[in-house]
């Protein structure tokens, strides 16, 4: 890992983060994407060509996949590879002010590097450099042990769980129950704080798991889809991110199909 970059990195995640705290002082701009609970900011675009803007100044050879479509068109994984989240929990940001973060990760020809989750309004900033270990606030941080599915809560999204696709109420009835925070990125916190032992969820982008790959490579923990296949991306898909025991216990407890 180059840590002239990581250090740029984090530079930049903490003035984004300063801008997206300021923001919440005045009235944003918001527009329905796909639906009305799928939305966008002026803030979201802003906080993604300020980190495209950074990345280009600096490795302008390296290609850039961002939610609000500022970066790359990719269809191959070669060389360097930013993916960026500016606000996960867009919905959060407008209508809570808290609960929700920015996220990036850095891959290299399809490798995770590092992933880098900031959890704006609690000050609360994760990365994972992969051959290094995890960090929480700058400081080495290891994830608390969690034995398996029966002694935890499992993160996911509500919605999943009432259509029930992959047996998700097996899985429901033998954790100690289930969270939905509408955010990939404060799940994936709290999964590596050790208050959740698994975050799965039914669909999800590569910006909204990028991150989460990265500092879970970097912390030994498990990370696929729910069939157990790989993530990759490329492509939308399921997604599971959970400590060791508990993968595979809901392994057992998923379909597989
Ligand atoms: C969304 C959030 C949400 C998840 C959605 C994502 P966004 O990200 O992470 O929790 O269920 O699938 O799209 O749009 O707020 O960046
Ligand atoms: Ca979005
Ligand atoms: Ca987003
Ligand atoms: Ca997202």
């Amino acid at each position: 890992m180059d840590y002239q970059l990581h250090h740029r990195v984090i530079t930049w995640i903490e003035q984004a983060a300063e801008k997206l705290r300021d923001s919440l002082q005045e009235d944003r701009v918001v527009e329905e994407k796909a639906s009305r609970r799928d939305v966008v900011t002026d803030m979201d675009k802003g906080i993604e060509a300020f980190l495209v803007e950074r990345i280009q100044a600096h490795y302008p050879d390296h290609f850039i996949l961002a939610e609000e479509g500022t970066g790359h068109s990719i269809d191959d994984l070669k060389g360097y590879v930013w993916i960026i989240d500016p606000i996960d929990g867009t919905m959060n940001y407008v209508q809570q002010k808290n609960n929700f973060g920015t996220m990036m990760a850095l891959f290299k020809d399809g490798e995770p590097l590092a992933g880098y989750i900031y959890d704006i309004m609690n000050h609360d900033f994760f990365y994972g450099i992969v051959g290094d270990g995890v960090y929480r606030n700058h400081q080495p941080w290891n994830v608390p042990a969690i034995t398996g599915l029966s002694d935890c809560l499992i993160l996911g999204n509500v919605f999943m769980f009432i259509h029930n696709k992959f047996n998700e109420q097996g899985a429901l009835e033998q954790s100690l129950g289930v969270r939905n925070y509408g955010s990939a990125a404060i799940s994936t916190l709290s999964v590596l704080k050790g208050e959740a032992g698994a975050y799965l969820c039914s669909r999800l982008s590569p910006w909204d798991f990028a991150a989460g790959w990265a500092i879970f490579e970097a912390a030994g923990l498990r990370y696929s889809r729910l069939n157990g296949e790989p993530l990759n991306l490329l492509e939308k898909s399921t997604a599971l991110l959970a400590h060791p025991q508990v993968y595979n216990d809901l392994m057992n407890t998923l379909k597989t199909d």
